[in-house]
Protein backbone atom coordinates (compact mmCIF):
# COMPACT_ATOMS: atom_id res chain seq x y z
CA UNK A 1 0.00 0.00 0.00
CA UNK A 2 2.55 2.63 1.07
CA UNK A 3 4.35 4.40 -1.89
CA UNK A 4 7.40 4.74 -0.36
CA UNK A 5 9.15 3.24 2.53
CA UNK A 6 7.27 3.59 6.00
CA UNK A 7 10.92 4.98 7.06
CA UNK A 8 11.49 7.55 4.43
CA UNK A 9 7.86 8.56 5.37
CA UNK A 10 8.30 8.87 9.22
CA UNK A 11 11.59 11.07 8.32
CA UNK A 12 9.53 13.32 5.87
CA UNK A 13 7.15 13.65 8.49
CA UNK A 14 9.21 14.41 11.13
CA UNK A 15 10.94 17.29 9.05
CA UNK A 16 7.38 18.53 8.51
CA UNK A 17 6.74 18.27 12.14
CA UNK A 18 9.78 20.45 13.00
CA UNK A 19 8.36 23.15 10.57
CA UNK A 20 4.81 23.63 11.99
CA UNK A 21 4.57 26.98 14.14
CA UNK A 22 3.67 27.36 17.54
CA UNK A 23 0.25 28.42 18.01
CA UNK A 24 1.06 32.01 19.09
CA UNK A 25 -1.89 33.86 17.53
CA UNK A 26 -4.58 36.24 18.66
CA UNK A 27 -6.78 33.61 18.13
CA UNK A 28 -5.23 31.44 20.84
CA UNK A 29 -6.05 34.66 22.88
CA UNK A 30 -9.73 34.74 21.89
CA UNK A 31 -9.54 31.07 22.54
CA UNK A 32 -8.65 31.66 26.21
CA UNK A 33 -10.96 34.58 27.18
CA UNK A 34 -13.67 32.58 26.04
CA UNK A 35 -12.59 29.54 28.47
CA UNK A 36 -12.40 32.12 30.87
CA UNK A 37 -15.68 31.50 33.32
CA UNK A 38 -16.11 35.24 34.29
CA UNK A 39 -15.88 36.00 30.95
CA UNK A 40 -19.08 38.09 30.02
CA UNK A 41 -20.67 38.59 26.58
CA UNK A 42 -19.29 42.09 26.20
CA UNK A 43 -15.94 40.85 25.93
CA UNK A 44 -16.56 37.70 24.01
CA UNK A 45 -18.12 40.72 21.65
CA UNK A 46 -15.12 42.92 21.66
CA UNK A 47 -12.41 40.19 21.19
CA UNK A 48 -14.41 38.62 18.34
CA UNK A 49 -14.98 42.12 16.74
CA UNK A 50 -11.24 42.78 16.87
CA UNK A 51 -10.64 39.91 14.03
CA UNK A 52 -12.75 41.00 11.07
CA UNK A 53 -12.56 37.41 9.14
CA UNK A 54 -13.66 35.38 12.83
CA UNK A 55 -16.58 38.06 13.22
CA UNK A 56 -17.63 37.15 9.59
CA UNK A 57 -17.76 33.75 10.15
CA UNK A 58 -19.74 34.04 13.44
CA UNK A 59 -22.38 36.29 11.92
CA UNK A 60 -22.65 33.90 8.51
CA UNK A 61 -22.78 30.79 10.65
CA UNK A 62 -25.63 32.64 12.56
CA UNK A 63 -27.25 33.57 9.68
CA UNK A 64 -27.01 29.64 8.12
CA UNK A 65 -30.33 28.07 7.47
CA UNK A 66 -30.26 25.99 10.72
CA UNK A 67 -31.09 28.64 13.17
CA UNK A 68 -33.50 30.23 10.63
CA UNK A 69 -33.29 34.27 11.90
CA UNK A 70 -36.99 35.81 11.54
CA UNK A 71 -34.52 38.92 11.10
CA UNK A 72 -31.72 37.84 8.99
CA UNK A 73 -28.26 39.74 9.01
CA UNK A 74 -27.90 40.00 12.87
CA UNK A 75 -25.10 41.97 14.47
CA UNK A 76 -22.25 40.50 16.42
CA UNK A 77 -23.81 40.79 19.93
CA UNK A 78 -26.77 38.87 18.24
CA UNK A 79 -24.83 35.96 16.55
CA UNK A 80 -22.84 35.46 19.32
CA UNK A 81 -26.20 35.20 21.66
CA UNK A 82 -27.83 32.77 18.72
CA UNK A 83 -24.77 30.10 18.07
CA UNK A 84 -23.47 30.34 21.84
CA UNK A 85 -19.96 30.28 23.09
CA UNK A 86 -19.37 26.62 22.38
CA UNK A 87 -19.75 27.29 18.20
CA UNK A 88 -17.57 30.50 19.10
CA UNK A 89 -14.76 28.16 20.39
CA UNK A 90 -15.01 25.82 17.74
CA UNK A 91 -14.99 28.63 15.37
CA UNK A 92 -11.26 30.23 17.15
CA UNK A 93 -9.39 26.77 17.89
CA UNK A 94 -9.98 25.96 14.42
CA UNK A 95 -8.98 29.22 12.63
CA UNK A 96 -5.99 29.29 15.02
CA UNK A 97 -4.92 25.90 13.75
CA UNK A 98 -5.49 26.27 10.24
CA UNK A 99 -3.65 29.56 10.40
CA UNK A 100 -0.90 26.94 11.68
CA UNK A 101 -0.75 24.48 8.82
CA UNK A 102 -1.66 27.05 6.22
CA UNK A 103 -3.83 24.82 4.02
CA UNK A 104 -7.75 24.31 4.05
CA UNK A 105 -8.96 21.75 1.48
CA UNK A 106 -12.17 19.86 1.13
CA UNK A 107 -10.43 16.39 3.34
CA UNK A 108 -9.79 19.62 6.14
CA UNK A 109 -13.06 20.52 5.59
CA UNK A 110 -14.77 17.30 6.34
CA UNK A 111 -12.29 16.25 9.42
CA UNK A 112 -12.95 19.93 11.46
CA UNK A 113 -16.70 18.80 10.83
CA UNK A 114 -15.46 15.66 12.21
CA UNK A 115 -14.09 16.83 15.37
CA UNK A 116 -16.55 19.55 15.70
CA UNK A 117 -19.36 17.01 16.24
CA UNK A 118 -16.71 15.00 18.58
CA UNK A 119 -16.20 18.30 20.57
CA UNK A 120 -20.16 19.68 20.90
CA UNK A 121 -21.13 15.92 22.14
CA UNK A 122 -18.27 15.05 24.38
CA UNK A 123 -17.91 18.29 26.04
CA UNK A 124 -21.15 17.96 27.20
CA UNK A 125 -20.34 14.32 29.31
CA UNK A 126 -17.83 16.15 31.59
CA UNK A 127 -19.18 15.86 35.58
CA UNK A 128 -17.59 19.12 36.07
CA UNK A 129 -16.67 22.36 34.25
CA UNK A 130 -12.96 21.50 34.19
CA UNK A 131 -14.06 18.41 32.58
CA UNK A 132 -16.24 19.52 29.88
CA UNK A 133 -13.53 22.00 29.17
CA UNK A 134 -10.79 19.05 28.83
CA UNK A 135 -13.07 16.80 27.15
CA UNK A 136 -14.22 19.91 24.91
CA UNK A 137 -10.62 20.44 23.91
CA UNK A 138 -9.55 17.17 23.51
CA UNK A 139 -12.77 16.22 21.44
CA UNK A 140 -11.71 19.43 18.89
CA UNK A 141 -8.29 18.08 18.41
CA UNK A 142 -8.50 14.37 18.60
CA UNK A 143 -7.53 14.11 15.21
CA UNK A 144 -4.51 16.66 15.39
CA UNK A 145 -2.27 14.50 13.54
CA UNK A 146 -4.59 13.39 11.22
CA UNK A 147 -4.49 17.22 10.13
CA UNK A 148 -1.00 17.43 10.28
CA UNK A 149 -0.95 14.12 7.95
CA UNK A 150 -3.66 15.69 5.39
CA UNK A 151 -1.88 19.30 5.13
CA UNK A 152 1.78 17.55 5.21
CA UNK A 153 1.48 14.87 3.23
CA UNK A 154 -1.70 14.62 1.48
CA UNK A 155 0.04 12.19 -1.61
CA UNK A 156 1.14 9.90 0.93
CA UNK A 157 -1.94 9.90 3.53
CA UNK A 158 -5.16 10.57 1.31
CA UNK A 159 -4.57 7.04 -0.46
CA UNK A 160 -5.26 5.22 2.98
CA UNK A 161 -8.64 7.16 3.29
CA UNK A 162 -9.83 5.97 -0.19
CA UNK A 163 -8.21 2.31 0.03
CA UNK A 164 -10.24 2.34 3.66
CA UNK A 165 -13.01 3.92 2.68
CA UNK A 166 -13.16 6.53 5.98
CA UNK A 167 -10.13 7.62 8.05
CA UNK A 168 -7.83 5.08 8.57
CA UNK A 169 -6.97 3.14 11.87
CA UNK A 170 -3.72 3.79 13.59
CA UNK A 171 -2.45 0.09 12.46
CA UNK A 172 -2.59 0.51 8.88
CA UNK A 173 -1.13 4.42 9.42
CA UNK A 174 1.95 2.98 11.55
CA UNK A 175 2.17 0.17 9.16
CA UNK A 176 2.53 2.44 6.12
CA UNK A 177 4.66 5.30 8.11
CA UNK A 178 5.96 3.21 11.15
CA UNK A 179 3.66 6.27 12.86
CA UNK A 180 0.02 6.80 14.03
CA UNK A 181 -2.00 9.56 14.04
CA UNK A 182 -1.77 9.62 17.33
CA UNK A 183 1.75 10.00 18.02
CA UNK A 184 1.53 12.56 15.99
CA UNK A 185 -0.76 15.09 17.48
CA UNK A 186 0.32 14.44 20.67
CA UNK A 187 4.04 15.99 19.29
CA UNK A 188 2.31 18.68 18.12
CA UNK A 189 0.11 19.20 21.34
CA UNK A 190 3.29 19.25 23.06
CA UNK A 191 5.02 21.92 21.01
CA UNK A 192 1.51 23.94 21.46
CA UNK A 193 1.58 23.48 25.11
CA UNK A 194 -1.86 22.37 25.47
CA UNK A 195 -2.76 20.88 29.21
CA UNK A 196 -1.73 17.15 29.99
CA UNK A 197 -5.94 16.32 29.83
CA UNK A 198 -6.28 17.40 26.49
CA UNK A 199 -2.66 15.87 25.01
CA UNK A 200 -4.00 12.33 26.59
CA UNK A 201 -6.91 12.53 24.90
CA UNK A 202 -5.37 13.12 21.62
CA UNK A 203 -2.85 10.47 22.42
CA UNK A 204 -5.54 7.60 23.58
CA UNK A 205 -8.63 8.35 21.91
CA UNK A 206 -8.40 4.67 20.20
CA UNK A 207 -6.31 3.64 23.43
CA UNK A 208 -7.76 4.84 26.47
CA UNK A 209 -6.47 5.04 29.70
CA UNK A 210 -8.80 6.92 31.84
CA UNK A 211 -12.33 8.72 31.92
CA UNK A 212 -11.75 11.33 30.07
CA UNK A 213 -9.65 9.29 26.95
CA UNK A 214 -12.58 6.87 26.91
CA UNK A 215 -15.33 9.12 26.99
CA UNK A 216 -13.76 11.22 23.76
CA UNK A 217 -12.26 7.66 22.25
CA UNK A 218 -16.05 6.48 22.58
CA UNK A 219 -17.68 9.20 21.11
CA UNK A 220 -15.46 9.36 18.18
CA UNK A 221 -16.70 5.80 17.16
CA UNK A 222 -20.48 6.62 17.70
CA UNK A 223 -19.87 9.88 15.56
CA UNK A 224 -17.38 7.55 13.04
CA UNK A 225 -20.48 5.16 12.31
CA UNK A 226 -23.31 7.92 11.67
CA UNK A 227 -20.36 9.59 9.19
CA UNK A 228 -20.38 5.94 8.12
CA UNK A 229 -24.10 5.11 8.13
CA UNK A 230 -23.13 2.24 9.66
CA UNK A 231 -25.14 1.97 12.97
CA UNK A 232 -23.79 -1.09 15.05
CA UNK A 233 -23.89 -1.58 18.94
CA UNK A 234 -20.21 -2.96 18.62
CA UNK A 235 -17.05 -0.78 19.50
CA UNK A 236 -13.45 -1.14 19.49
CA UNK A 237 -11.99 -1.97 22.15
CA UNK A 238 -15.11 -2.05 24.39
CA UNK A 239 -12.84 -3.75 27.50
CA UNK A 240 -11.39 -0.41 27.47
CA UNK A 241 -14.75 1.33 27.53
CA UNK A 242 -15.76 -1.07 30.48
CA UNK A 243 -12.83 -0.66 32.33
CA UNK A 244 -12.82 3.06 32.43
CA UNK A 245 -16.49 3.74 32.14
CA UNK A 246 -18.60 0.81 33.36
CA UNK A 247 -21.14 -1.15 32.24
CA UNK A 248 -22.73 2.22 31.30
CA UNK A 249 -20.84 3.12 28.86
CA UNK A 250 -23.55 1.25 26.90
CA UNK A 251 -26.63 4.11 28.06
CA UNK A 252 -23.80 6.45 27.45
CA UNK A 253 -23.54 5.84 23.36
CA UNK A 254 -27.58 6.31 23.55
CA UNK A 255 -27.03 9.49 24.99
CA UNK A 256 -24.07 10.22 22.20
CA UNK A 257 -26.65 9.46 19.32
CA UNK A 258 -28.96 12.11 20.50
CA UNK A 259 -26.72 14.81 21.02
CA UNK A 260 -25.02 13.77 17.42
CA UNK A 261 -28.32 13.75 15.66
CA UNK A 262 -29.37 17.50 17.68
CA UNK A 263 -26.04 18.60 16.51
CA UNK A 264 -25.25 17.19 13.04
CA UNK A 265 -27.63 20.38 11.17
CA UNK A 266 -25.15 23.04 12.81
CA UNK A 267 -22.46 21.38 12.11
CA UNK A 268 -23.00 20.55 8.51
CA UNK A 269 -23.48 24.87 8.27
CA UNK A 270 -20.17 25.15 10.10
CA UNK A 271 -18.31 24.51 6.84
FE1 LIG B 1 -8.38 9.35 15.80
FE1 LIG C 1 -11.77 10.93 15.13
Amino acid sequence: MPFMEPVCLMEKIEHHLESIPTLESSRMRIFQVLQDEETSIESVEQVVSSDPAMAAKVIKLANSAFYRHADRHVGIQQALRTIGLDMVKCIALSMAVMESFGNETSSMKGLWRHSYAVALVSGLLGGTRSEKEGLFTGGLLHDLGRMVLVCRIPDEYLPLYDFSGYWPDPVLERDSFSMDHCAIGEMVARRWHFPPEVIQIIRHHHEPVNRLTALVGLTDQVVAQHERGILSGDFEREDLFLGHLGPEYKELVNTIRDRYRTNTAIVENMG
